[in-house]
């Protein structure tokens, strides 16, 4: 199955591309899902018709659902949650601060995206494609499973035997509610679950990100910054759709100065993200809602290119012997050398960017070497590995 994320800051068009993008792979024969994980669903509106959390056939061979993020939450979150609210009804909190804390901002919508791995298991669909919450929240979710893995795979298994066997003597000495096998078993689950939704949107014959932009210099920032933080994360922004162009059409002197900033923009933008490939779409002159408005939107943006296609390919990640030692490299466009932080610990190297840090765990080649020297070299971070072993 091949996946399809839209992301991008708030009111672009994600909706609105993601929705064209799905209608005109659906046109072309295969068998077409599309999913909204922003719990501010839109996607009933773009096509003018009534969705539920089940799909529904809203075009020839396109299917569309709107996940109920509430509902997924207490599937998912019961047990773990009813342990949170304990222990917080135990620090003196009342119950319905405890039931309001208990819940982790943005989690509904990491849900909605676990909803992603099962499709991609059991559905009869050929394409899925992801409409995402706006930029911050998706990158945030994003990650989420990053550090859940971190934190599962270097805590949780100690956690755990330590309260295995604390648990009969602690009992009794506190009322400190202690997580029963329940919640150890709900936490588990859960990480499979995450963790089986990494790897697929990390595969990148799987899985693309398409950022979507408007020719303006905050939305163009922010869109930087979420190529970066993608790319440190492993998933593969295979193009970005610049939307909301001025038709040339406009000859309005009025407009002249829009153009000029919109030009100058537009420059800036294939400047950044080169070599990823841009798509384009015009500002129309309404609103589009319907498959009608979709499909033009569809045939403007791709032409003769394959919407469902891979359209950009690189590794975000390197690793390559150079002299005797090794070099990792990491694609971080638009870093600056003094953004970057580094720090090793045994097997295992931490990349800071700004407030997002990943863990790498160095492949067996790596383990024990020294760091000896790191260097931004276009939008590549070079780590370089020295040649001896350290014991
Ligand atoms: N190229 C365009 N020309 C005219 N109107 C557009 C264009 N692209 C989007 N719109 C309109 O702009 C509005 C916002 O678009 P859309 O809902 O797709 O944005 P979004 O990025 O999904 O927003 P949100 O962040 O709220 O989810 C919609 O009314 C849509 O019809
Ligand atoms: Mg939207």
């Amino acid at each position: 199955m091949r996946i399809v994320l839209f992301t991008g800051k708030g009111g672009v068009g994600k909706t609105t591309v993601a929705a064209a993008t799905a209608l005109r792979i659906a046109a072309s024969g295969r068998k077409t899902l599309i999913m909204s994980t922003d719990p501010a669903h839109s996607l009933a509106d773009a096509f003018a018709a009534e969705l539920g959390p089940e799909p529904s056939e809203v075009a020839p061979n396109l299917w569309a659902e709107e996940i109920d993020p509430q509902r997924r939450l207490e599937e998912n979150w019961r047990d773990i949650q009813q342990h949170a609210i304990a222990v917080l009804n135990w620090a003196g909190l009342d119950s319905i601060q405890a039931e309001e804390l208990s819940i982790i901002p943005g989690l509904d919508e990491l849900f909605s995206l676990a909803d992603v791995k099962s499709h991609h298991d059991e559905s009869p669909y050929d394409v899925l494609i992801v409409d995402c919450a706006p930029t911050g929240e998706t990158l945030r979710l994003l990650s989420l499973p990053d550090i859940i893995q971190w934190y599962m795979d270097r805590i949780f298994p100690l956690e755990r035997r330590v309260m295995g066997a604390l648990r009969p003597v602690a009992q009794r000495i506190t009322s400190f509610p202690l997580p029963g096998a329940p919640v150890y078993d709900a936490v588990a689950r859960f990480y499979e679950k995450l963790e089986g939704v990494r790897q697929v949107l990390t595969d990148p014959s799987t899985t693309s990100v398409r950022l979507v932009v408007n020719p303006e210099r905050m939305v163009i920032a922010e869109a930087m910054r979420t190529f970066t933080y993608l790319n440190l994360f492993g998933y593969r922004v295979d193009s970005v759709v610049v939307n909301r162009l001025l038709p040339p059409e406009v000859s309005d002197p009025y407009f002249d100065r829009w153009k000029q900033l919109q030009a100058e923009h537009l420059a800036t933008i294939e400047s950044a993200f080169t070599p990823v490939p841009l798509l384009r779409s015009h500002l129309r002159d309404r609103e589009l809602i319907g498959s009608e408005a979709l499909a033009s939107i569809g045939e403007e943006l791709y032409g003769e290119t394959d919407p469902a296609g891979v359209l950009f390919t690189d590794d975000p990640m390197r690793i390559e012997p150079e002299g005797e030692g090794y070099v990792l490299s990491l694609r971080l466009p638009f870093a600056r050398k003094e953004e970057v932080d580094l720090s090793t610990k045994g097997e295992e190297l931490f990349v800071r960017v700004g407030p997002y840090r990943r863990t790498i765990v160095l492949p067996g080649v790596l383990r024990s070497r020294k760091v000896v020297s790191a260097t931004m070299d276009d939008d590549r971070l070079q780590i370089s590995f020295e040649r001896g072993h350290h014991a």
